[in-house]
């Protein structure tokens, strides 16, 4: 493991981002394996380039003094891939967080979960509650990994808890409403995200915060994952600058 570039940002590292920095930025990690195919490498070696994107990522949301960075890193819909590339991305997961934790710990990074964690691995799940709980007082960025995630699972699983709260004469139907269905997702507490940031040129959701993105701006870039970089980041955030969120209403110019 070594070479692998360490995560360490100086406090004093916050710049001056030029104007309104969105308080949750998501981002759909796309392109691993059509960046390894364009060189010639198997799969494997864009994933692992991509955990490094990852690293670089994290360190410019701290530098940029963004909130909340959300990273899909595994979908419910990927265990359709082959057996050796989901045990890859098992792997990878696993790796980063133990060659990582103590790194983001000591930049007060706070890590979440989300996503369905019953049917992973127990040595997985036990590294994942171990992040959790190890930082769950940190207070500069809180890195979100959607791991084993779907947006529609999610609001599945919300509805048969709240189900489950009727049946139990706990909750009056009537009392459902948007913040009842919030809390029981599994992003409760966390601000929607602002912006939604997909790389490789699809622009598509896939499965993504389904419910929390319903006023989210997308911008779609057309590098692969493993070439994300400051830079980029940064023509993502300056693009976000540019919309005008009406959220229903109108424009601040207008009123
Ligand atoms: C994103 O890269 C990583 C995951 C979905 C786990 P892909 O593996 O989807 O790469 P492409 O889209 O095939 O290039
Ligand atoms: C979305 O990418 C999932 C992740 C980035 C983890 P995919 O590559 O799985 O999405 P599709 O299949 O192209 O829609
Ligand atoms: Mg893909």
């Amino acid at each position: 493991m070594s070479g692998e570039a360490k995560l360490s940002v100086p406090s004093f590292a916050l710049r001056d981002t030029g104007g309104e920095v969105p308080t949750h930025v998501a981002i759909i990690m796309d392109g691993n394996g059509r960046w390894a195919a364009k060189r010639g490498l198997p799969r494997f070696e864009g994933h692992r380039r991509g955990v490094e994107a990852i690293r670089r990522a994290v360190r410019s949301a701290i530098d940029l003094g963004i909130r909340y960075l959300t990273v899909y890193s595994f979908s419910s819909e990927n265990w359709r891939r082959p057996a050796q590339e989901v045990s890859d991305l098992m792997g990878l997961l696993k790796r980063f967080v133990r060659h990582d934790l103590a790194d983001l710990h000591a930049n007060n990074v706070r890590v979440k979960i989300i996503g369905e964690r019953e049917t992973l691995a127990p040595d997985i799940r036990a590294l994942l509650d171990e992040a959790e709980s190890l930082t769950r007082d940190n207070t500069a960025l809180t890195l979100v990994i959607a791991f084993n995630y779907g947006g529609r699972q999610e609001i599945a699983h919300a509805m048969r808890a709240l189900a489950e709260k009727v049946k139990a004469g706990e909750l009056d139907p009537a009392s459902i409403d948007l913040d009842a269905i919030e809390a029981h997702l599994d992003t409760r507490g966390i601000p929607d995200p602002d912006l939604v940031i997909r790389t490789s040129g699809e622009q598509r959701v896939s499965n993504f915060l389904t419910w929390q993105t319903a006023y989210s701006e997308f911008v779609f870039t057309p590098e692969f994952w493993p070439d994300f970089n400051d830079e980029i980041f940064r023509a993502a955030l300056d693009e976000y600058r540019r919309r005008d969120r009406r959220f229903g209403g109108l424009s601040a110019q207008a009123v």
